[in-house]
């Protein structure tokens, strides 16, 4: 992985590649080698790619576009192919700079090599934006900062007259309860050591793909919803939280609750819902062990939606 500025702009692929039309070859060589290891994965990720690609295409010819978070480029380089007028591109890490720099050379584009909470109205002299993409979620949450970069938007665009992809996000919680024969013996040493009414947190995290769930049989086929945000109707003073996610307790069993995220541009689809099929998002699982003289009830697992960071804190209340 690059360790800072000077070493990225004097990466082999500038050579290797030196037309920089052909950016989709550099993507993957970018990605390959100088990025974290889950950057690949998200570029080969068909399920969103296909998703943005078909929203990119219907709304940004002709249309001023903020990329915000670009990260490798791929929706600015997306946007201008299906025909986008001018792209603002916000990246706030350093070392992707000199490459975004290098493969939208002489295209019609801005680079912003700061966070998008940083820029004012007098940034965007292109032209105000008419469509912003974006992709700052993470898969333990909406974790990089999603709901507050769109508290910036709010006061920076206030008209509202914005195509945002997506849109609107949905966070959505399924629940399944096993024995548990599948924990580590070490964990099952500790939870087996106690006998008074108890529960013990075991796992709160991130997981890429839904396919951990196979084979899992969830309580119900219908999730919960937990959090729904309309990005457009963020304001700056507006208060965000998951709901509380009501669990009914059996003794003895270890209990998961398995969040996924939905994406849509449009209230009647498409949908990008990490909860179906491969993709890189995934989700978050918290896991917890009731012990076998927990009283059978039903507790309200809440979690903190603190922005900028993870869901975290996870606990258990009575109603
Ligand atoms: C998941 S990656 C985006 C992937 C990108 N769409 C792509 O295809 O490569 C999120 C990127 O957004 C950037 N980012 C997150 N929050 C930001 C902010 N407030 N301002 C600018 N960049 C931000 C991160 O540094 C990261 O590179």
């Amino acid at each position: 992985m690059i360790k800072n500025d000077n070493e990225i702009s004097n990466m082999d692929l500038f050579n290797e590649v030196s037309d920089p039309t052909n950016r989709f070859k550099l993507i993957n060589k970018f990605a390959t080698r100088y990025m974290p290891e889950w950057f690949l994965p998200m570029l080969t990720d068909y399920a969103r790619n296909d998703f943005y690609r078909l929203m990119i295409k219907h709304s940004v010819k002709d249309k001023i576009v903020i990329d915000l978070g670009a990260g490798t480029g791929m929706w600015t380089i997306e946007s201008l192919a299906q025909g986008a007028k001018f792209v603002y591109v916000i990246e706030k890490n350093p070392v992707l700079i000199n490459y975004l720099r290098f493969i939208f050379k002489d295209s019609q584009v801005k680079i912003f090599p700061k966070d998008f909470k940083d820029l004012k109205l007098a940034d965007f002299d292109h032209g105000l934006p008419e469509v912003i993409t974006h992709e700052i979620f993470s898969n333990t949450g909406l974790g990089e900062g999603l709901i507050s970069a769109f508290q910036k938007a709010s006061e920076l665009f206030p008209e509202k007259n914005l195509n945002l992809i997506p849109r609107y996000i949905w966070v959505e919680a399924r629940i399944s309860k096993q024995l548990p024969l599948e924990l580590a013996q070490q964990e099952k040493d500790l939870l087996q050591d106690k006998v008074e009414a108890y529960y013990e947190l075991i796992h709160s995290l991130g997981i890429r793909g839904w396919d951990n769930t196979n084979g899992v049989t969830f309580e119900s086929d219908k999730p919960m919803n937990a959090l729904f945000v309309d990005l457009l109707e963020v304001r700056k003073d507006g208060k965000y939280a998951l709901d509380r996610i009501p669990v009914t307790i059996t003794p003895g069993m270890v209990h998961r609750i398995y969040l996924s995220f939905k994406f849509a541009q449009n209230l009647e689809g498409p949908f990008f819902d990490t909860a179906f099929g491969q993709n890189h998002w995934g989700g978050l699982m918290v896991e917890f062990y009731a012990s076998k003289s927990f009283p059978v009830s039903t507790k309200y697992l809440k979690l903190e939606l603190e922005d900028n960071l993870l869901f975290k804190n996870p606990v258990l209340e009575d109603a």
